[in-house]
């Protein structure tokens, strides 16, 4: 497949581009397409693969893919979606995007009005397009060590079977990762309040790299 990471310049952006450069056309999409090309130089020369991933600016990068992932902060949703509309046509949408923020004690959520982050780009992007809410709980770090089993979960929504089978298959990709379906978008909240309890967790009892794995005590 053809992915586009959007914004893929940044922490998220790299690990996807380390991950799935094996099997995949991958594309960084930055807002300066020499910024997205000195990336897609370092991840290339990370991997000792020439020319593998590409990179160009966000539009270019959504246009040219069959699926895109908004890796950008949850304050800038707007500007790679509503923004961007007009590059979207039949992409699957993949959003870890979590709307959080720090209070000077800690982390929280910040839901907008739409219930999650995957909601509101929904409703941002042209009518119709397939979104997948997913990889919210996965460290940037840890997923940027190609090499390292990540011995979490990762729990994904979506409406379409199809592309939330799709989505499974990207996280089993990354090697150990068990991909867990919640449920429909709408259930999208649940999975990304988790990142900020997360981050509270991981900070007050000094846990590095920190993930998410449902155990059974059967
Ligand atoms: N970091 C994590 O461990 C982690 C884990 C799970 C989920 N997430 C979620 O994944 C998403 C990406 O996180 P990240 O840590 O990769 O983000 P990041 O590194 O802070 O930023 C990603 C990219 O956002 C772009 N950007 C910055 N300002 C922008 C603006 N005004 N308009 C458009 N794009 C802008 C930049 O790309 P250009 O300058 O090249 O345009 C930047 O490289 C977030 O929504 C986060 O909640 C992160």
């Amino acid at each position: 497949m053809k992915i586009a990471l959007v914004g893929g310049t940044g922490d998220m952006g790299t690990g996807f581009a380390v991950r799935w450069a094996a099997n995949h056309e991958i594309i960084i999409g930055s807002r300066k397409a020499e910024k997205a090309e000195e990336s897609a130089a370092l991840v290339n020369k990370l991997l000792a693969s020439d020319g593998k991933v590409q990179g160009t600016d966000n539009g270019s990068a959504i246009a040219s893919a069959d699926v895109v992932v908004l890796c950008v902060p949850y304050e800038h949703l707007v500007s790679v979606t509503q923004d961007l509309r007009k590059f979207y046509s039949s992409q699957l949408v993949i959003s870890p995007v979590v709307p959080m923020s720090y209070n000077g004690k800690f982390f929280e959520f910040n839901p907008p009005k739409e219930g999650s982050a995957a909601l509101q780009a929904r409703a941002l992007l042209p009518e119709g397009m397939r979104i997948v809410s997913a990889f919210h709980t996965i460290c940037a770090a840890a997923l940027q060590r190609k090499d390292q089993e990540l011995e979490t979960d990762v729990f994904i929504c979506g409406d379409d079977p199809d592309a939330v089978s799709l989505v499974s298959g990207l996280g089993q990709e990354i090697k150990k990762l068990r991909p867990l379906n919640v449920g429909p978008l709408a259930a999208s909240a649940l999975v990304e309040s988790l990142t900020p309890m997360l981050l509270n967790v991981a900070r007050r009892n000094k846990i590095r790299d920190a993930g998410i794995k449902i155990v059974s005590e059967r």
